[in-house]
């Protein structure tokens, strides 16, 4: 049985005061810790004053991204030790955004999962196709090269330390959600692939979470499905009341 995962990843979104705000209200909520793993996500900046919030408590911090070197002449850069210092147990890694955005490749990606396996953070590897890969009939190609890359060097022991986010980038911002039974149809052969690789021990433990407009409305739909053990959410996770009923799904 793998326990299901909620992570809110909140991008360049939130000062420090309402970063806080969110994780008191959030606390405020629960009388006891819910069913769901439940993960945040929010700015570097606000990482800090949200772990002394939360600390303790059923939440876990996330970071949504690290550099892979441990320390040096980076500028601009943070390490996982820093992220573990200002009390991250988790890491975002390989999301689309950054693919894109910045030029992130499966290689950089996998020395980032290693640096975050090193460090003792958990990563949320993030994979997906995008809507031209889609329609090409590409997915699951696109997927296994991602996870052959990105997990390169890995071994089983380092595949159950880490979660993976299944982000199909035409959904991601979009309005536009997979189907239950298209997220499954990925979420399965994901599974399959690792369990073809690292065994089906370590396939059966893995949680892979569905990215990609996830809402209060459409998330039980995705929960149903077997294979889909979570969600990792961006717009939706911002505002407290919207992320409580994902949880409570
Ligand atoms: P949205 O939920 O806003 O589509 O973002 C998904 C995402 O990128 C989470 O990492």
């Amino acid at each position: 049985m793998i326990r299901p995962v909620i992570a809110g990843n909140w991008k360049m979104n939130k000062t420090v005061a309402e970063s806080v705000a969110f994780a008191v209200r959030l606390l405020a909520a629960y009388d006891t810790a819910p069913g769901p793993e439940v993960i945040i996500a929010p700015p570097f900046t606000a990482l800090q004053a949200v772990a002394e919030a939360i600390r303790g408590s059923f939440i876990a911090l996330c970071a949504q991204n690290l550099h892979e070197a441990e320390k040096g002449a980076y500028t601009g850069e943070i390490s996982g030790g820093m992220l573990r210092e200002a009390g991250c147990t988790a890491v975002i890694i390989g999301h689309s955004e950054r693919r894109t955005l910045f030029g992130e490749g499966d290689d950089r990606i996998n020395r980032k999962l290693q640096a975050a396996l090193t460090t003792g953070l958990k990563p949320i590897f993030c994979i997906g196709e995008s809507l031209r890969q889609r329609e090409e009939d590409e997915t699951e190609t696109v997927i296994a090269h991602q996870l052959k890359e990105g997990l390169n060097n890995l071994t089983a022991d380092d595949i159950v330390r880490l979660a993976i986010a299944y982000e199909p980038v035409w959904a991601i911002g979009t309005g536009k959600t997979a189907s239950p039974e298209q997220a499954e149809r990925v979420h399965r052969f994901i599974r399959e692939w690792i369990a073809g690789r690292y065994g089906p021990e370590c396939a059966a433990t893995l949680a892979i979470l569905y990215g990609g407009s996830v809402t209060p409305a459409n998330i039980a739909g995705l929960m149903a499905q077997p294979d889909i053990n979570g969600g990792l959410i961006g717009g939706a996770s911002l505002d407290v009341d919207s992320f409580i009923r994902i949880i409570g799904n």
